[in-house]
């Protein structure tokens, strides 16, 4: 009989190498093929668990009044929410389900107020601190933390999320492509459970990457995994936030910028943004970047769309973006570029490095920025903890309306060895977080990714075709 298999590693998400392997029998025996069946299941992707997998509870959509929480159960459930204020002790209870996915939000509360959430479920009871968003115009001092890419570089994402936690921030943008395939469920809970350390307390600001699949059933998940401020044409992919004196768009490059809806509503939230003397700063999110020196080159329907000619004529302080697999910075007309795309997944190489780059480095690493007023510290940190670049800008005074550059660089640093960066050595603010959660729920539920080597398993199909092969050649011996 004529055997064959085909099976996929999957190394990178994209390039998926097939191994096709034809054994040709000409005896029929179960026998022969059990080892190699063995194999092929050892060394198949891990099966899509579906919907019914736990997440623990995390945090979104922050606003000075207002905060999200969301959970998975393993089958459909009824949960208790309890948010408790640590300075006024007022409490609030929700009930949640029957369902598996949970959303509960709670407003009516107060700006820059930290508060516990309690969540029970039949596999245990969560517990951590979050704090609200200071209000609208606020010159209190926050940290924001920006990554992206983190794909399927699991092991890179759990220790990069684990050395962000100290950081100690207000809230986390991640500039796109968050998993391999934004159609799996078992990816997007790697995703949920690696970058938990953060996502526990603090909200997470999504940035739609071509990862994420938004043009098949991938965005269902993302929409469902992730909830933001609904103002922009296209619900959760396009939106913009306030924090505190600063003004966040975060847009979708996937789809044809020019003429798009986004557009037109980002020119006039950009115009909006500019004329408002609360706002101080205005930072752009977007997974395509106009300016690269990467593989994926300079987005040329960017350039042509006006996009970066809106943001600089606004005034728009920085864009963050990722999809090219490394660090880079530059500056064009004042307008400040950021690249950050070290969050797991493979790291690329420079292709050609362009006119306004002012720093590259191909390493897995992540952004913190301190806003202080009207100061703006960016720093870039490596996995392994030490500085990679620093930038510290100030906006200058004056009107806030008319075009050109409305920050001066007060500092530029680019590490050239392995500098400690000053604020992760003593983190301004309370103390590194403990880790307050009663994790006693059983895990069995987590998706821990199975120790698949795609070598060991090829190992494996080549050694049970050999067994099955032996197996023939005795059996044909022993007939003759
Ligand atoms: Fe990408
Ligand atoms: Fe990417």
């Amino acid at each position: 009989m004529d055997f064959d298999f085909d099976f996929d590693f999957d190394f990178d998400g994209t390039s998926k190498k097939a191994l096709a392997i034809r054994v040709r029998m000409r005896e029929k025996h179960p026998m022969t093929i059990l080892p190699c069946l063995v194999a092929l299941l050892w060394t198949q992707p891990a099966p899509d668990p579906g919907p019914g997998l736990p997440r623990r509870p995390y945090v979104q959509h922050v606003t000075p009044e207002g905060l999200s929480l969301l959970w998975q159960t393993q089958r459909p459930e009824t949960c208790d929410v309890r948010l408790r204020s640590l300075t006024t002790r007022d409490t609030w209870e929700r009930t949640s389900g029957p369902a598996q996915h949970h959303e509960v939000r709670f407003e009516g509360l107060v700006p820059s107020a930290r508060y516990e959430y309690t969540v029970s479920t039949a596999a245990g009871t969560f517990r951590a601190t979050v704090r609200t968003a200071p209000a609208t115009g606020s010159a209190e001092p926050f940290t924001f933390l920006v990554y992206g890419d983190t794909r399927n570089g699991h092991g890179v994402h759990r220790a990069l999320a684990q050395v962000m936690a100290f950081d100690d921030a207000d809230f986390v943008i991640h500039t796109g492509d968050f998993v391999s395939d934004g159609q799996r469920h078992d990816k997007w809970n790697l995703f949920l459970e690696y970058s938990w350390p953060l996502m526990r307390r603090m909200p997470l600001y999504p940035t739609l990457g071509n990862h994420e699949n938004a043009f098949g059933d991938g965005l269902d998940l993302y929409r469902r995994n992730f909830e933001v401020p609904d103002d922009g044409p296209f619900p959760e992919m396009v939106y913009a936030f306030t924090w505190g004196n600063s003004r966040f768009f975060v847009l979708d490059t996937n789809q044809a910028f020019s003429g798009a809806p986004q557009t037109s509503w980002l020119r006039t939230q950009l115009a909006e943004a500019a004329l408002d003397p609360r706002i101080r700063h205005l930072f752009v999110s977007l997974h395509q970047s106009a300016y690269t020196s990467g593989p994926h080159g300079p987005q040329q329907d960017l350039l042509d769309s006006g996009l970066v000619d809106d943001l600089r004529h606004h005034g728009v302080l920085m864009t963050f973006s990722a999809h090219d697999h490394f660090y880079e910075r530059g500056r064009v007309d004042g307008l400040h570029y950021v690249i950050t795309a070290g969050g797991g997944a493979p790291i690329y190489a420079i292709k050609t490095h362009q006119p306004h780059s002012l720093v590259t480095e191909t390493v897995h690493h992540y952004c913190r920025l301190r806003v202080e007023g009207d100061l703006v510290e960016l720093t870039a940190v490596r996995l392994d903890g030490s500085l990679l670049d620093s930038l510290v800008l100030r906006r200058a005074p004056g009107p806030s309306e008319g075009s050109g550059p409305r920050h001066v660089v007060v500092r530029e640093h680019r590490a050239t060895g392995r500098e400690t960066p000053a604020a992760f050595v003593a983190p301004p603010g309370p103390p590194p977080p403990t880790l307050p959660w009663q994790d006693d729920a059983p895990r069995s539920g987590v998706d821990a990714p199975r120790s698949r080597n795609p070598l060991f398993g090829a190992a494996l199909v080549l050694g049970g075709a050999a067994v099955a092969l032996l197996f023939l050649a005795l059996r044909r011996r022993r007939r003759s």
